[in-house]
């Protein structure tokens, strides 16, 4: 079960990931987590779990409708700070992609009442490799128009924060290009000791060391088109195994 929910100002982070150019604030960054205990689960027997997917899960971890209900708060936190002020989204390929069209269903949602809280936004796509460089983790960019961030107030929409090296190392690349202000919602944030303490602003939820996959989240491309949130098990990694792995 969800138990815990802790408010985190970002004020002070030294990641900076809270960074805005100009004297165009916004408010506070204050983001509050859903925290998924250590031994929080729900039995695969009781939802529906595709076929071709038997004997390679663990469990569930999140189901489908609590992974929507909880984006619904976020679009409504990202209302709260954003208010009328248009954004521009940026979707992490390929894992984000679920993330990011049930975050933008929401955000549409808001265009329907037509009054002073909702949020106009545009958007973009790129894919990030990260990999370890000769000082320290390197990112390769693909797709999307960098250029379009100049002046731009960016929402980078990304799947999950593990170690968030590839994230504390995207971030400085992208703001190179200007952007009036930069920020990261993440619909998972991993537990880690690896983690280099990165924190995004806005976050799903916090989950346990676990390799999770569903929700267009993968396990070397398989598993993407899982609605809810599980974790693979042993026989799971052994036959998805990438023949190059
Ligand atoms: N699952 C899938 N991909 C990932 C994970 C995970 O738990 N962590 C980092 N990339
Ligand atoms: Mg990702």
């Amino acid at each position: 079960m969800i138990t815990a929910s802790d408010a985190r100002s970002f004020e002070g982070n030294s990641n900076v990931v809270a960074w805005q150019a100009g004297t165009d604030c916004l408010k506070p960054d204050v983001c509050a987590v859903a925290a998924l205990q250590d031994d929080h689960s729900y039995r695969l027997a009781d939802l529906l779990i595709p076929n071709h997917y038997n004997g390679t899960l663990q469990e569930v971890l999140v189901p489908g409708g609590l992974i929507q209900d909880r984006v619904r708060k976020l679009a409504r936190d990202i209302r709260a700070d954003y208010g009328c002020t248009t954004i521009h989204l940026v979707c992490v390929l390929k894992g984000g992609s679920a993330f990011f069209q049930d975050l933008l269903r929401c955000l549409r949602y808001f265009h329907e009442f037509n009054d002073e809280s909702y949020v106009p936004f545009t958007y973009d796509f790129i894919r990030v490799k990260s990999y370890v460089g000769t000082q320290s983790m390197d990112v390769k960019i693909t797709g999307g128009d960098l250029k379009r961030m100049a002046g731009k107030h960016v929402l980078l929409v990304e799947d999950i924060i593990d170690t968030g090296k590839s994230m504390r190392a995207l971030l400085p690349v992208l703001r190179k290009e200007g952007p009036k202000s930069l920020k990261v919602a993440s619909l998972l944030e991993k537990r880690t000791e690896r983690s280099c303490g990165f924190k995004a602003h806005y976050v799903g939820f916090s989950i346990p060391d676990k390799f999770v996959v569903g929700y267009c989240i993968d396990y070397d491309e398989h598993f993407r088109d899982m609605t809810h949130l599980c974790v693979v098990n042993q026989e799971g990694i052994e036959r998805y195994r990438s023949i190059s792995a």
